[in-house]
């Protein structure tokens, strides 16, 4: 599955406000006092988390971006970064080499508009693999299928039920587990032993969000016209009417997203710095 850079460029500024503001803050808490802090970005994109993120750590930076998709990539590579930050691209297919991404040295993996995408058997190898290195995990922006519309339309719930159901279909990594991802990865990750905090990250879009608004629901009718289940004439009717209500400045929409940050109990740097002063000669 590809995703546009013009379009990432135009949902960037929705995303970065609407990041829950208690989960960014517990993962800056996590770090306060590190001398640095060494992060992979997984599904980097042109490099919006990195944007997003790294005013709220330690100044020192090392930041891992991994993709799959090159042009994206190459931007996330030139992105603006703090001074202190030295950020290495890496070419690589999540769905096949997500150990060659956390191997290393790391202290927080991040992950933004991506565990939608992934199905529940990633999930599972994601949170063993994380669970394994002991790794914090920032997991933002994650869609879960709550949408709201404004002035509601007869047509909303059939159009919003064949775009969650479209959600669930294959992005790369198996059946998408789409709007249930977020739920499912808290609960996996609580399971294995991690403190999780998680909070809501909805775009709050109105008349002003006329750009965004008109692409989120072209790509909604988009993905109803494939699934097949909706009359193309009623889906057609159902854009216009609702494009009619976004050049008159009377349209809004909510739609629903989840944060969470995971984090072991016990870290690397903490057992790392255990050990140490277990083993110095005192
Ligand atoms: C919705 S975009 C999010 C990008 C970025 N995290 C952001 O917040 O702007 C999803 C990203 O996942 C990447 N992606 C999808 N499947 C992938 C895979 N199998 N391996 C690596 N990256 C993948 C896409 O190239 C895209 O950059």
């Amino acid at each position: 599955m590809s995703f546009s850079a013009d379009w990432l460029a135009l949902r960037e500024r929705y995303d970065r406000s609407a990041r829950n503001r208690d989960v960014l803050g517990r993962v800056a808490g996590a770090f306060v006092g590190n001398p640095a802090v060494a992060i992979v970005d997984l599904a980097c994109g042109t490099g919006a988390t990195l944007r997003a993120v790294a005013p709220h750590l330690p100044a020192r930076q090392t930041w891992r971006l991994a993709d799959n998709d090159l042009g994206l990539l190459a931007r996330a590579a030139a992105t603006e970064r703090p001074a202190q930050a030295v950020v290495s691209p890496m070419p690589l297919d999540l769905a096949r080499d997500l150990e060659a991404a956390l191997d290393g040295p790391l202290d927080l993996v991040t992950a933004s508009a991506l565990l939608d995408l992934v199905s529940a058997a990633w999930l599972e190898r994601f949170a063993v693999e994380t669970a394994a290195r002991r790794l914090p995990v920032y997991a933002a922006l994650i869609y879960d299928g709550r949408v709201a519309l404004d002035p509601a339309d007869p047509f909303d719930t059939a159009v919003v039920g064949a775009v969650n159901r479209h959600q669930r279909r294959d992005k790369g990594f198996g059946p998408a587990l789409g709007p249930a991802a977020a739920a499912a990865a808290v609960a996996r990750f609580a399971e294995i032993g991690y403190e999780v905090v998680q909070g809501e990250s909805d775009w709050v879009l109105g008349g002003a969000d006329s750009e965004m608004q008109r692409e989120v629901l072209s790509g909604w009718a988009t993905a109803a016209r494939e699934l097949g289940e909706l009359a193309l004439a009623d889906l057609v009717a159902w854009l216009t009417r609702r494009r009619d209500l976004i050049e008159a400045g009377r349209a809004g929409m909510r739609v629903g997203h989840v944060d969470f940050f995971a984090w072991p109990i016990v870290t690397r740097r903490a057992e790392r710095s255990q050990s140490n002063s277990t083993s110095s000669p005192s």
